[in-house]
C-alpha cells in the first residue's frame, strides 16, 4: 500500500511539473511575440524619424499606440549610445549602453532573452533593429517584467501543491484503509495458526473482506475441522487403545499372582493357569495387530474383520473363569444361571470385551458377599446375555449417560474404584458393530441388570 501511495505521489507531482513548466512556455512565448510586434512597431516608426536626424519624442517613438505597463523601452543608436529611455528612475537617456543583445541588434539580428530569479522574476527583453534602406540605423530594445504570467504561474504552481496535499491525504487514508482490510483478515488467520499450532484445533476464524480472503478463511476452517475430527479421534484411538489392552493384562496379571500366591505347586493347576496366560497373551497380540490395521487406515472406524459363528456359552464361561479371582476377593459369587446352548456370528475379541467390561462393571460395582448372575438365552430372532448385580444401581436419569465415553457415576465413589468410564462406551460400539443393542434396567441401591442383544445367526451364514 505504501508502494501505491508513493507511485501515485510520484505520478502527482511529475504531473505538476509538466504541467507547470509547458504552462509557463506557452505564456512567455506569448508575450515573447507580444514584445516583439511592439518592439518592432516601435522600430518602424523611428526609421524616418532616426534617419532624418529629428530628436526623438514621445510621439515620434509612438509609445502611446502601445501599452508600456511594466515595460521599458530603450532605443540606441548604432554607437550604443541610448537616444530614448521610458525609465524614471534610473534613466540612461544620452550614455552609452553596452550589452551583448544591443550589439546583436544593431548587427540586424531579432533577439531575445527570457531570465527569471528571486531578485527581479519573470524577465524578458527583446532587441530589434531600427532598419531603413537596408542600413540599420539603431535598435529598439524592450525589457519587461512579467508580472503577471509570474503571477499566473504561482497561482497555478499554489494551486497544483494544494491539490496534490489533498489527493495524497485522500490516497493515503485510502491507502491505510484498504491495508487494514486486507491485513486485519490476515492477522486473525495468523493469530488462529497460532493458536491451532499449539494445539487448539477447535479455532475457527470469522472473515469478512474480499472474496478471496473469504474463501481463505471457509478453507481454513474446514482444514481445521478436519484436524479438529482427526484429533479427536486421535484421543479416542489412544484411549480405546488402552482400555482394550488392560483387560488381557490384567488377566496375565491375575494369573500370575494366582501362581505365585501357590504353596505347592500343583503341575496340573499351574498349567491350566499358564494355558489361561497363553490364551490371554493371544488376544493381546491379536488386539495389538487390529490396532496396527487401524493405524493403516485413514480413519478411526472399524475395517471389516473377519466374523465367525462363535459359542457365546463358551465365550462367557472364559470371561467367567477370567474374573472369578477379581469376584472372589470381594466374596462375590459369579455363576451362570440360565443358560440355552447359542451362538453369534461375530468378532470374538469384540464381544468377549463388550461382555467382559459388562460383568467386570457388575463385579466392581456391587458390594461384598453378594452375586453377580449371568443368564445367556435365546429365541428366533436373538441372542440375550444378561449380567444382573444386587450393587449400587444406577440412578434413572443417568442410564442413558452411563455409555458417553468417560462418563461415570458419583465421580467422588466412582475415582475409588479406579475406572476411566470408557467401557460401557467401548462395549456398545462393539455391540452395535454386530447391529446387536445394550439394554439396562436399574434402580439405585438395589442392582442393575445389562442385557446384550445379538443377531441369532441365519442358517446360511457361512462359517
Ligand atoms: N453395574 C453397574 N452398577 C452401577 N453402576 C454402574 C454399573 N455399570 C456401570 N455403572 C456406572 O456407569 C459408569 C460408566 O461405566 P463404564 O464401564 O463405562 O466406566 P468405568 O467402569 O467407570 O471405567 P472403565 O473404563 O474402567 O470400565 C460407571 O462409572 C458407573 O458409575
Ligand atoms: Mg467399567
Amino acid at each position: 500500500m505504501l508502494t501505491y501511495f508513493f507511485i501515485v505521489l510520484l505520478t502527482l507531482f511529475l504531473f505538476s511539473i509538466y504541467m507547470l513548466s509547458s504552462t509557463e512556455k506557452y505564456l512567455v512565448s506569448k508575450d515573447r511575440g507580444r514584445l516583439y510586434v511592439d518592439a518592432n512597431v516601435i522600430a518602424n516608426a523611428l526609421a524616418d524619424p532616426l534617419c532624418n536626424e529629428e530628436p526623438l519624442t514621445e510621439k515620434n517613438v509612438k509609445i502611446e499606440n502601445i501599452d508600456t505597463t511594466g515595460t521599458r523601452v530603450l532605443i540606441c543608436d548604432q554607437n550604443m549610445t541610448v537616444l530614448y529611455d521610458t525609465a524614471n528612475v534610473d534613466n540612461w537617456a544620452g550614455k552609452t549602453m553596452v550589452s551583448d543583445m544591443l550589439s546583436q541588434a544593431i548587427s540586424g539580428e531579432d533577439v531575445d532573452s527570457f531570465t527569471k530569479d528571486e531578485e527581479h522574476g519573470y524577465y524578458l527583453e527583446v532587441g530589434v533593429p531600427i532598419i531603413k534602406d537596408s542600413d540599420v540605423l539603431g535598435a529598439v530594445v524592450l525589457n519587461s517584467s512579467l508580472q503577471t504570467t509570474q503571477a499566473f504561474i504561482e497561482d497555478t504552481r499554489t494551486t497544483l501543491l494544494f491539490i496534490t496535499v489533498v489527493i495524497s491525504i485522500i490516497i493515503g487514508l485510502l491507502s491505510s484503509f484498504i491495508a487494514e482490510l486486507v491485513t486485519s483478515p490476515v492477522e486473525k488467520l495468523i493469530a488462529v495458526t497460532k493458536s491451532i499450532a499449539t494445539g487448539n484445533f477447535d479455532r475457527h476464524v470469522k472473515v469478512t473482506g474480499t472474496r478471496e480472503l473469504m474463501e481463505l478463511a471457509d478453507a481454513f476452517n474446514s482444514m481445521t475441522d478436519k484436524l479438529n475430527d482427526l484429533e479427536q479421534k486421535r484421543q479416542m484411538f489412544v484411549s480405546d487403545a488402552s482400555h482394550e489392552l488392560k483387560t488381557p493384562l490384567s488377566g496375565i496379571k491375575l494369573v500370575a499372582d494366582s501362581i505365585m500366591q501357590m504353596d505347592v505347586l500343583d503341575k496340573e493347576v499351574v498349567h491350566d493357569f499358564l494355558t489361561d496366560m497363553n490364551s490371554e497373551v493371544d488376544r493381546l497380540t491379536r488386539i495389538i495387530d487390529r490396532l496396527l490395521k487401524l493405524t493403516k487406515t485413514d480413519t478411526v472406524s472399524v475395517p471389516s474383520i473377519e466374523q465367525k459363528k462363535v459359542s457365546i456359552n463358551d465365550l462367557v464361561q472364559k470371561i467367567i473363569s477370567r474374573l472369578r479371582p477379581i469376584a472372589l476377593k470381594k466374596r462375590i459369587k459369579l455363576e451362570i444361571t440360565e443358560e440355552v446352548p447359542a451362538e453369534a456370528v461375530i468378532v470374538e475379541d469384540k464381544i468377549y470385551e463388550a461382555i467382559y467390561n459388562i460383568v467386570d462393571n457388575a463385579i466392581k460395582y456391587s458390594d461384598t458377599r453378594s452375586k453377580v448372575q449371568i443368564a445367556i438365552k435365546k429365541d428366533e430372532e436373538s441372542v440375550r446375555i444378561s449380567v444382573t448385580d444386587t450393587g449400587i444401581g444406577i440412578p434413572e436419569g443417568e442410564i442413558n449417560d452411563i455409555f458417553e465415553r468417560f462418563y461415570r457415576v458419583d465421580k467422588a465413589r466412582a475415582r475409588d474404584t479406579g475406572g476411566t468410564g470408557l467401557g460401557l462406551a467401548i462395549a456398545l460400539e462393539a455391540v452395535r458393530y454386530h447391529g446387536g443393542k445394550i439394554e439396562v434396567s436399574s434402580r439405585e441401591g438395589e442392582g442393575s441388570t445389562f442385557t446384550i442383544v445379538l443377531k441369532t445367526p441365519k442358517d446360511d451364514i457361512i462359517i
